[in-house]
């Protein structure tokens, strides 16, 4: 059923789709018929739960950063399936991204080129929104600078988002890993990120409950930095990983060269990133003390792709591209 709505959803620009097919599905809910159809993906008997830095996760499988920037698809998306969401990335103030289009599909590879830019409503928009959040769904918090604010001036950002969301969210990302905010990928430097952590951390001592921060890093990252990042993280206690946000390489895509010029800069996401975001999970995992909590994302799309994360030493996956491409029932698919 999905490859005909597909067909439908494609015939769109891929923005306009995404906001038509959760409309649909916003829709369908309100006819008990076609309700009973998109329940059906959600019900998946004998469901593993897991444990993740304390918490105790539906399911492996959750919904990537991007997708439900604003909050505003929670109880709908609950219905798919997902055992958590990761809503953002947010920043202070509200921001609309870059030009579009900025979101662009690459069939061949099942793969999509992003440069959206962290638009968003501001935080405090997603904070109203989660204040009637859905219960038994697991939501976090992914945080960003917006765009002009300097790098200098990222620290207020960073606070000033994870102060405002913390109370609504279970888990709290920092990303400083897109490469569509310019600069802003800079921020994986471990000194910028030691005071962050530093800071972040005295903001959750004044909270009654600890939630876990975790850092979502880029696929693109160097070996030497990798290493910068895991001992940075073991010594400011970091609580987990997110590997990883989407590339700038496109060195393994089978769409034609000058297509892929024609669409020009932004994050590759899908397949084609699958074997190189789990092969940085399965380094950063060798520099990381045992059992070390980690998301393995990027290019999960079947059952052997989520199993390479797991092997890598990932206890979640989630994913974002393949759910595009494989349709609504994604998670009974990856958990059956
Ligand atoms: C993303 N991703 C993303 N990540 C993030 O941390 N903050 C964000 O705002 C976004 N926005 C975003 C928009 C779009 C259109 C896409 C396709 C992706 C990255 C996403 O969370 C994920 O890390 C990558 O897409 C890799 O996973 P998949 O897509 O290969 O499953």
């Amino acid at each position: 059923m999905y490859s005909f709505l597909k067909r439908i959803l494609f015939l769109f620009s891929p923005e306009k789709a995404h906001y038509l097919a959760m409309d649909l599905l916003s829709l369908g809910l309100k006819l008990p018929f076609i309700k009973g159809i998109i329940k059906s993906f959600g019900n998946i008997k004998n469901q593993e739960k897991v444990n993740f830095c304390s918490i105790e996760f539906p399911n492996a499988i959750g919904l990537a950063a991007g997708f439900d920037k604003n909050a505003k698809w929670l109880h709908i998306l609950q219905f798919l399936g997902f055992g958590h969401i990761e809503i953002g990335t947010l920043t202070p103030k509200p921001q609309d991204g870059n030009p579009k289009p900025r979101l662009f599909r690459l069939p061949k590879d099942e793969a999509l080129i992003n440069r959206m830019g962290f638009n968003n409503d501001g935080v405090n928009a997603a904070v109203e929104r989660l204040k009637n959040r859905p219960k038994g769904l697991i939501v976090g918090g992914n945080i960003g600078k917006n765009k002009l604010t300097s790098n200098e001036n990222a620290l207020s950002d960073y606070n000033y988002c994870f102060e405002k969301i913390y109370d609504y969210v279970d888990y709290i990302v920092i990303n400083v890993s897109s490469p569509n905010t310019p600069g802003l990928r800079q921020l994986q430097d471990s000194q910028f990120l030691k005071i962050l952590f530093s800071q972040l951390h005295d903001l959750r001592s004044k909270k009654q409950e600890s939630k876990p921060i975790l850092l979502k890093i880029a696929p693109d990252l160097e070996f030497e930095a990798l290493k910068e990042i895991a001992e940075l993280c073991v010594s400011s206690n970091i609580d987990g990983l997110i590997v990883s946000n989407t590339t700038i390489d496109r060195s393994l895509l089978k769409t034609d060269a000058e297509i892929v010029a024609t669409i020009g800069n932004g994050g590759l996401s899908g397949a084609v990133l699958s074997d190189k975001s789990t092969q940085v999970l399965h380094d950063i995992k060798q520099m990381l003390p045992l059992n070390y909590p980690i998301i393995g994302v990027g290019g999960v799309y079947s059952k052997q792709t989520m199993a390479n994360k797991i092997k890598a030493g990932a206890q979640l996956v989630q994913v974002y591209t393949g759910f595009i491409y494989k349709g609504p029932g994604i998670v009974k698919q990856l958990l059956h």
